[in-house]
């Protein structure tokens, strides 16, 4: 069983701890391989090494940087076809998303590089005679990344990619179910010529690793994806840090009575059940106008019906195993929770017998938009319906959640269009696509419980930079802003 290291200071190490940890490949529930149980002393020893490294790091120009990034993303390139099958594999999702979560790395590390060149700040205006007032950005210092599971290379990618071009140093603690993913991202970042400390990987527990990160004052920034539990931990723990949070939905697809149904229908099986329902912008509601519910309801039960459970590698998959035996055992409590509500279960529900932790694609009608299935978060292929009148009645249903991240609306009416990217409560709204699919030039996250800040796009790189003023008198007098002569 091929053993993994954490990496500090340029070296790949064993953890203080002595102990390991395995990953397990969710469609077999093999092992894939042994991590290190890192620990606190670790996690310290990460941050002196990336402290030490930060003066050189951001001081050399960000275009240099944007050079070092450009090489990750062609190094991703040459690797693509392996790094995608090992996605699949410690993560489980089908093939093709193992791939395209490779492709949103090498998309985001191109952006950033760009970034390089770019790294905008403003010039303005001055209240005083002969003084020039502007912006520039300056790196947040020591930042600790922790990264989920279910994009184990993109999200870390979408981090680090911005960290880097902002000349900031790092310590990143991937999840536990897909150490493998980071540490193979990491390994490409050495191979590319990211100096020794600039960035250092920490596997292991949230207790040990991740509570060491948030909580220890060296570290400047926090940026975490995760679920709503630990970033509400976060936030109650973490101290004077600048903090990135992304924490997940409920998002809605309403379908209008003047939507082209099988284009809505082929988004909601690829938004619901893509993935096996487990990314932040999945759709978990489908709010369905009565005038159409009816022949749209039959659509969407025999498409669900057909898809076929099981492994990412196999061409003949549509949904692969969910992460681990926890999340089956989610989906499966939500079921009992959502019949007991009353909601009416037409297909899927259980998970089958046999080995890996599959769950078969589930859809609900007549729930209602207080229901517990229709608040909270599974990240399962577990589907609600709920019917509405109106659009004013599905955007108040939409809304009517503590998430706000992702949402779409099927419609012919340029009027509905417009009517619902006013009013939706959420960071991104789509027209006539699904509320999965963002691309790495747009700022992404949400609002309300979901979080506050963005992530990939232009106002990505805010997380990971501060904007500092700068004024310059040339009157050769002193001047006093806001006092009255
Ligand atoms: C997530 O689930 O946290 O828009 C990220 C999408 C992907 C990213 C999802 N590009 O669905």
């Amino acid at each position: 069983m091929p053993e993994y290291k954490l990496y500090i200071n340029g070296e790949w190490v064993d953890s203080a701890s002595g102990k390991t940890f395995d990953s397990l490949n969710p469609a077999t529930e093999q092992s894939i391989g042994k991590f290190q149980e890192g620990n606190e002393a670790d996690v310290k020893k990460a941050i002196d090494a990336a402290e030490d490294a930060l003066e050189k790091w951001s001081e050399m120009p960000p275009p240099k940087r944007g050079l070092v990034l450009l090489r990750i993303a062609e190094l991703l390139k040459q690797d693509k076809e392996r790094l995608g099958k090992l996605v699949t594999t410690e993560m489980g999702k089908v093939l093709p998303e193992g791939l395209g979560d490779v492709q949103e790395a090498i998309d985001v590390f191109e952006y950033m590089a760009g970034e390089g060149r770019r790294l905008f700040g403003h010039t303005t205006t001055s209240e005083l005679p002969d003084k020039f007032a502007m912006t520039i950005r300056i790196p947040v210092g020591v930042m600790g990344l922790i990264t989920p599971w279910n994009f184990p290379i993109a999200i870390p990618a979408w981090k680090t990619s911005a960290a880097l071009i902002c000349g900031n140093t790092m310590v990143i603690k991937p999840s536990s179910d897909t150490p493998l993913c980071a540490i193979e991202l990491v390994k490409i970042m050495e191979k590319a010529g990211v100096p020794p400390g600039v960035v250092n990987l920490v596997s292991g527990p949230a207790k040990t690793v991740g509570q060491e990160i948030v909580k220890n004052k060296k570290i400047d920034g926090l940026s975490f994806t995760g679920s709503r539990e630990t970033g509400e931990w976060i936030m109650a723990n973490v101290g004077v840090k600048k903090v990135g949070m992304e924490l997940g939905g409920k998002n809605p697809i309403i379908v209008m009575d003047d939507a082209d149904l099988a284009l809505a229908l082929d988004g909601i099986i690829w938004a619901a059940f893509g993935t096996t329902g487990q990314r932040c912008t999945a759709c978990s509601r489908v709010l369905l106008h009565k005038a159409v519910k009816e022949k749209f309801m039959k659509m969407l039960v025999e498409r669900t019906k057909k898809l076929r459970l099981g492994s990412g590698l196999e061409k003949t998959t549509d949904v692969g195993p969910l992460i681990n035996k926890a999340a089956t055992e989610k989906s499966g409590r939500y079921v009992e929770i959502g019949k007991k509500e009353g909601a009416k279960l037409l297909c899927g529900g259980e998970a089958p017998k046999g080995k890996g932790f599959f769950f078969a694609p589930t859809v609900f009608d007549g729930v209602l938009p207080d229901m517990r299935i229709a608040q909270e978060e599974i990240f399962g292929p577990v589907l609600s319906v709920i019917e509405i009148k109106n659009l004013d009645e599905a955007i108040e249903i939409a809304n009517g959640t503590e998430y706000g991240l992702s949402s779409s609306v099927y419609t012919k009416d340029v009027r509905n269009a417009f009517v619902a990217m006013k009013k939706i409560e959420a960071g991104i709204t789509y027209i006539n696509s699904p509320t999965i699919g963002a691309e790495v030039h747009l700022p992404f996250g949400g609002i309300k419980k979901t979080g506050f800040t963005r992530e990939a796009g232009i106002e990505g790189i805010e997380e990971f930079s501060h904007s500092k003023a700068l004024y310059i008198d040339y009157s050769g007098r002193l001047q006093k802003a806001t006092i009255d002569d």
